[in-house]
């Protein structure tokens, strides 16, 4: 099904690497002869929706603004989106987000089935890390790899972030009297929220930097491992990645109050209908823009250092504030 999605209207700073980013998932879309049909369709359906392709980007642009070749950064870019689309489809499953949308199409557990969704997550998940150790040049570099990836798709990082953000929301639901789940839930022994909001905000900065930013700040420092970058240059990748990392979770929730699910992609209106901890519900959307920009300004300050070789990180920086999807 075509995606009747519009395409950006800001400048994000790879369009010239987009057709080479295509090309590299498309390639990498073979996953062995024991793979069933059904789910092989499965895996690629969720890899090759139309997404917007940022992981990747930033793992290209990286390895370019250390003063190395975008094609070395290309096995980090794949294996990086592998993760990212795996995340979303378990993201979307019944038991998370319960979604049925993603990228302008059904989600995977909806086109398929979800036993079939679970495995193809399964599935990204794991060849993420084959597709690095069969594709990084050198059994150090690849290793050095496999180690930053795993960590920030882990238990600590992404995983413990998405548990934390459906245990918030459990929180807030079994908080509200008349909400039918919390009947016979209102007991002492239950976790509940902090009464101050500013231990919420940490809190939820906490979520978002490991179920987002993770992703976004090892996007980058792959990019800086395949070309062998200096701890200087890693350094610099890394406040610039941390403070885009939340600035975009804080736009895509700050999306889901305001935008439209035809433009977006996905549904719109479900993190406060799901009483998700989000920007836009600690602190107003006026109050979560400015937290964005703030971010986002932070970003621009980090990319800058990079001088002209930073080109692309700061477009890319004014895209994840300005993105209408
Ligand atoms: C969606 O990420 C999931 C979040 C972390 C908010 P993107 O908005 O980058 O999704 P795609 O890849 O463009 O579909
Ligand atoms: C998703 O966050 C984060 C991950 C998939 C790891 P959201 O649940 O806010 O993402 P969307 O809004 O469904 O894309
Ligand atoms: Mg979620
Ligand atoms: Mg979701
Ligand atoms: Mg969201």
């Amino acid at each position: 099904m075509p995606s009747t999605r519009p395409k950006a209207q800001v400048d994000c700073g790879f369009d010239d690497l987009r057709p080479r980013i295509e090309q590299a998932l498309e390639q990498a879309c073979e996953f062995g002869s024991g793979c069933p049909e059904r789910l092989s369709e499965a895996m690629g359906y969720a890899l090759l929706a139309p997404g917007k392709r940022l992981r990747p980007a930033l793992v290209m642009m990286a390895a370019e603004c250390c003063g190395g070749a975008v094609e070395d950064a290309m096995p980090g870019a794949v294996a990086v989106e592998m993760i990212h689309a795996y995340s979303l489809i378990h993201d979307d499953l019944p038991a998370m987000d319960d979604d049925d949308l993603r990228r302008g199409r059904p989600t995977v557990h909806i086109k398929y089935d979800e036993a079939t969704a679970i495995l193809a997550g399964d599935g990204l998940l794991t060849q993420a890390f084959a597709h690095l150790s069969q594709h990084v040049a050198g059994s150090n570099k690849a290793v050095s790899a496999i180690r930053a990836l795993s960590f920030a798709a882990g238990a600590s990082r992404l995983v413990g972030g998405q548990a934390d953000d459906l245990a918030a929301e459990q929180n807030a639901k079994q908080l509200e009297p008349n909400h039918p789940e919390s009947a016979g839930c209102q007991d002492e022994t239950l976790p509940r929220p902090a009464t101050s909001e500013y231990p919420r905000l940490q809190h939820l900065e906490s979520i978002h930097r490991r179920k987002t930013g993770a992703l976004f700040s090892v996007a980058l420092d792959l990019g800086a491992i395949l070309v062998d970058a200096s701890d200087e240059q890693r350094q610099l990748l890394s406040s610039y990645s941390a403070a885009i990392g939340l600035a975009f979770q804080v736009v895509d929730d700050l999306l889901d109050y305001t935008a439209e699910a035809t433009t977006l992609g996905k549904r719109t209106g479900k993190d406060a209908d799901r009483g998700k901890l989000t920007y836009p519900g600690l602190l107003g959307l006026d109050g979560a823009r400015q937290k964005a920009q703030e971010l986002v300004a932070s970003a621009q300050r980090d990319a800058e250092k990079f001088g002209d070789s930073g080109r692309r990180l700061r477009l890319l920086a004014d895209f994840v504030l300005e993105r209408s999807h």
